[in-house]
């Protein structure tokens, strides 16, 4: 009760509850926002066939898996859910650079004129069916100077914004709107993706000096690169993990269900990595019986689609023109980010530094959230904890309060470091 009662006083902390609707998963993610940071109470994760690419193909399906993976988590974490930040991604998806100007109001930028030059960058017509889901400041610029990522505090009469407004259309957007709603769940906001999965996976210093994020999902696989310390792009490859099932499926001659097993068992990106004579078992379809094959034979039939997904995200590295600026490399997250050979693969296609992406910054019972394909609930959780801190600083700024103080210093403890610093750059 005492947990519901700070839900309702976010000044003071308080659940939130991060929702990622995955082409393979339905994760809901738990999180209790305090003085220390974020601990996770509780998830769940369902598998759903609701989505295909990010957009939802069968409501049904979907309504199901949400109910099922909201009631799983608010078991675990003993609270009540009511409301959730949705994570939303597919090819529908745009990213395009627009301006905000407005006049300074006091002496200082406040947030609440960061607010106005936001607003401002907005107001550009969109087509008829798309929406804006967010407004990423690139730079700021007070009066003459320019290259500011901060702004807070500063002196001055005019402040500019330079932002990649990311607009989606909007009937995508009403499908998962009105899925999570048929759970009696309301809709804090939707969040894109790959921005809360970099969120939960990426450090300052990968932030402020470029890197890229890869999400390699099951349908899916989506790009967002940090560039002169905000983010700079993004886009989404249209495959992921389930391609590959299906082309060693096809390949192989095998039910779906085995070769989904054999890749997560066997599966390896780069057909050099395994000795000849390493052999695995294929159950045959139809009746067939099952015959034993080289293993390389598997990694030969993964290896052209994972080249695929990585030549494709280098392609669309180098049209932006930052490869130079993507300086600390490339990090993986998604599900299929796993495989074996990955990161060696993603290094030699995209010539840089990978790793896989891990949550991290968050406490409590993290090892249900520990692998990469729950990069994107964890950031949704993020992302939540640090719109309560900069509700609480809003008010603040109006009243001065304290608790308001202690949200925000909460939000910022959740990495260790001022995480909503980041936020205001990069939401
Ligand atoms: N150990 C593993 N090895 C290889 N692939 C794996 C492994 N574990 C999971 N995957 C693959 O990861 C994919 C699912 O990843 P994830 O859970 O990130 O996707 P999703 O969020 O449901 O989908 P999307 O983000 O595309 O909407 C599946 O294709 C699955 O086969
Ligand atoms: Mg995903």
């Amino acid at each position: 009760m005492e947990r519901m009662d700070m839900r309702n006083t976010p000044a003071q902390g308080g659940i939130v509850v991060g929702l990622d609707l995955g082409t393979t998963k339905v994760s809901a993610v738990v999180g209790e926002v305090d003085a220390d940071g974020i601990t996770i109470l509780g998830v769940g994760n369902v598998p759903c066939r609701g989505l295909r690419k990010g957009v939802v193909s069968n409501i049904d399906q979907t309504v199901r898996s949400i109910r099922e993976a909201v009631d799983a988590a608010q078991t675990m974490a003993g609270v009540e859910i009511d409301t959730v930040y949705v994570g939303v991604a597919g090819s529908h998806i745009r990213c395009q650079v627009s301006d905000g100007v407005c006049a300074i109001s006091g002496r200082e930028v406040t947030h609440t004129d960061l607010e106005r030059v936001l607003e401002g960058a907005r107001a550009i017509p969109v087509d008829a069916d798309r929406m804006i889901l967010h407004a990423l400041p690139r730079e700021y610029v007070v009066d003459n100077q320019d290259g500011i990522h901060d702004p807070i505090g500063m002196s001055g009469v005019r402040l500019q914004v330079r932002v990649n407004l990311v607009t989606a259309a909007t009937s995508c957007i009403q499908n998962v709107v009105r899925c999570v709603e048929r759970c009696e769940l309301d809709v804090a906001d939707i969040v894109l993706e790959p921005l809360a999965s970099a969120d939960a996976v990426l450090s300052e210093d990968e932030k402020e000096i470029g890197v890229a994020v890869i999400d390699i999902g099951g349908g899916t696989t989506d790009l967002l690169l940090f560039a002169d310390g905000g983010i700079a792009h993004t886009s989404v490859i249209p495959a992921g993990g389930n391609n590959i099932t299906l082309d060693v499926a096809a390949g192989l001659r095998t039910p779906v269900a085995e070769a989904e097993r054999l890749k997560r068992n066997y599966g390896c990106a780069l057909g050099r990595m395994i000795a000849d004579e390493e052999e695995i078992e294929v159950p045959g379809v139809g009746g067939h019986s099952p015959r034993r094959v080289a293993r390389r034979l598997l990694s030969d039939i993964i290896e052209p689609r994972v080249e695929e997904i990585f030549g494709e995200a280098r392609r669309r590295i180098e049209e932006t023109g930052m490869l130079e600026q993507v300086s600390s490399g490339c990090v993986l997250t998604g599900g299929a980010a796993l495989m074996e050979g990955m990161v060696e693969c993603a290094q030699e296609i995209l010539g840089m530094p990978v790793r896989l992406g891990f949550p991290v910054g968050v406490k409590g019972i993290f090892q249900l959230v520990q692998g990469p394909q729950y990069a994107t609930g964890v950031g949704l959780v993020r992302y939540g904890a640090i719109q309560l801190g900069e509700q609480a600083q809003k008010r603040q700024e109006r009243h001065g309060s304290e608790p308001a103080k202690q949200a925000m210093e909460a939000a910022a403890g959740a990495k260790g470091t001022r995480i909503w610093e980041w936020v205001r750059a990069a939401f």
